[in-house]
């Protein structure tokens, strides 16, 4: 193969907003695969929130990207190339597989998917790892019973749309908060939520009052700071808070700001939990099976924004942090 790869590179560890001198953009010679690698050409890749933590030095739940890497992103392409057993040319694959045209893998770390049965960007949403991390934030550790009320955080996001759409279908209420009306507007009247507040024009912690007059039983949290403070101050009996992300803190240049309002865990006898997706990727593809079934039924909705370009990159990532994604943000690198 005489193919160039072009590949995106973390230059330097940014501070706040990454910015695109924070980047390299560098081409190098595809190798051959070796014995059980196989070699990708990506078609989509995810762009996620956690890239921004990925960038920072420091222990956390998966090392960070070292200066001079690849950047580390999930996403979906087509085999071109395979030594490893059971994968053949012209498979469509997903895995971590990296912000560049193409991407050698070990045929044991990416998994089959089928373009027949879902749109390839799928797997990076509804099907992928934001739509695993709704199922098991909400389920497992939200854990809903039917006419309880659910609110959910950047609600019309990748993960938060589909919290919101599982809770509906577990017979929970479901309230959104995202920070434009046309976002209300699209979980409440697309979606199905049974309310939406725009955190940036309304008083969130009143018109959660509003919203949620028996309190709130499960609050599942993507944004961290002010809105999980609101929602603190509105927890039900036995109340249930899944810490799932804090996207509003990951830019910070001074230390994350925590919640003042824990003592409400205490006084509704409440509970706050985190979680990692990665763990539950042995359930997987029982989940995905479950999510595909409602999307077949109508009962869940899948919608991708994406952007064409490896080079948008560093602009096309910030999109996440200044609200303008509208479901899965996910980067076009290839036609398929
Ligand atoms: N625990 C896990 O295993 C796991 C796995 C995947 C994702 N996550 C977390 O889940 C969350 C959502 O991820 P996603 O991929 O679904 O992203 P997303 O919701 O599709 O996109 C991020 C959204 O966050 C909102 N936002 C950005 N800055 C904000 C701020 N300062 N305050 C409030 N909202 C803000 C924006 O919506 P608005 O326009 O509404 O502000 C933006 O569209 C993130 O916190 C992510 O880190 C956790």
């Amino acid at each position: 193969m005489s193919i160039v790869n072009h590949q995106v590179r973390l230059a330097a560890r940014p501070v706040g907003m990454p910015r695109r001198s924070d980047w390299t953009f560098t081409t190098s010679p595809l190798p051959e695969p070796g014995d059980g690698e196989v070699v990708v050409k990506v078609l989509f890749l995810s762009l996620d929130p956690a890239m921004r933590g990925w960038m920072n030095e420091g222990k956390s739940y998966i090392p960070p990207v070292g200066l001079g890497e690849v950047m580390r992103a999930g996403g979906v392409g087509r085999v071109i190339a395979s030594r490893a057993p059971g994968i053949v040319v012209g498979d469509c694959v997903t895995g971590l597989l990296g912000i560049q045209e193409y991407a050698v893998a070990k045929g044991r770390d990416v998994v089959k998917v089928d373009p027949k049965l879902a749109p390839l960007p799928s797997y990076l949403g509804v099907l992928g790892m934001t739509g695993m991390t709704a199922y098991f934030g909400l389920l497992d550790v939200g854990a809903p019973k039917a006419s309880e009320t659910v609110v959910v955080s950047a609600a019309a996001g990748a993960v938060g749309s589909v919290v919101g759409q599982i809770a509906r279908i577990k017979g929970c209420r479901a309230i959104g908060i995202a920070g434009a009306a046309d976002k209300c507007a699209h979980v409440v009247d697309e979606l199905g939520f049974d309310a939406a507040v725009d955190y940036k024009s309304q008083d969130v912690r009143k018109a959660l009052r509003a919203h949620c007059p028996k309190g709130i039983d499960i609050y599942f949290d993507n944004v961290g700071g002010d809105i999980l403070d609101a929602c603190l101050a509105n927890l039900a009996r036995r109340a249930r808070v899944v810490i799932c992300g804090a996207i509003s803190q990951y830019n910070s240049t001074t230390a994350v700001k925590g919640p003042s309002n824990y003592l409400s865990l205490l006084v509704n006898r409440a509970r706050m939990e985190g979680f990692v997706v990665f763990d539950y990727a042995d359930r997987y593809a029982q989940a995905a099976r479950e999510m595909a079934g409602w999307m077949a039924q109508g009962k869940l909705k899948s919608r991708e924004d994406i952007v064409a370009g490896l080079d948008t990159f560093p602009e096309t990532l910030l999109k996440l942090f200044k609200g303008e994604n509208l479901g899965k943000l996910v980067l076009k690198v290839a036609d398929e």
